[in-house]
């Protein structure tokens, strides 16, 4: 599939948007500043998939959280912004993910992926 272009303008902060990218749900989310603070002040031992939150996303645009948002247990679509821990909730069978896409409890064995992205411009990003 070829590379998309997002424009991230229109994503207030504390909001999300889904796109589609090679047939998967992509979750583009503005975190606020608590939930960046919150995904970088996990101890990375007390993860199940250990990953620190800048490996997850890009410097100088810490506040995009760009993730696949196909639970690693079974592929449902988890919901953005619920759950306990501020991040994402899995309908299916209780995965929670944090605000990073890491899973912090329930059967999914791994965080959500991120997809090959960069930044083409302060408020754009090209995903593949
Ligand atoms: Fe998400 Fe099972 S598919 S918890």
């Amino acid at each position: 599939g070829a590379p998309i272009q997002v424009d991230l303008a229109p994503i207030a902060s504390g909001q999300d948007i889904k796109v589609f990218w090679r047939g998967k749900p992509i979750y583009i989310m503005n975190r606020t500043a608590k939930q960046v603070e919150e995904a970088r002040a996990v101890e990375l031992s007390s993860l199940p998939d250990p990953a620190t939150d800048q490996d997850r996303t890009k410097e100088g645009h810490e506040q995009w959280l760009v993730v696949i948002g196909i639970c690693t247990h079974l592929g449902c679509i988890p919901i953005a912004h619920e759950g306990k821990y501020d991040g994402f909730f899995c309908p299916c069978h209780g995965s929670q993910y944090d605000s990073s896409g890491r899973i912090r409890q329930g059967p999914a064995p791994a965080n959500l992926p991120v997809p090959p992205y960069q930044f083409v411009s302060d408020s754009k990003i090209q995903i593949g």
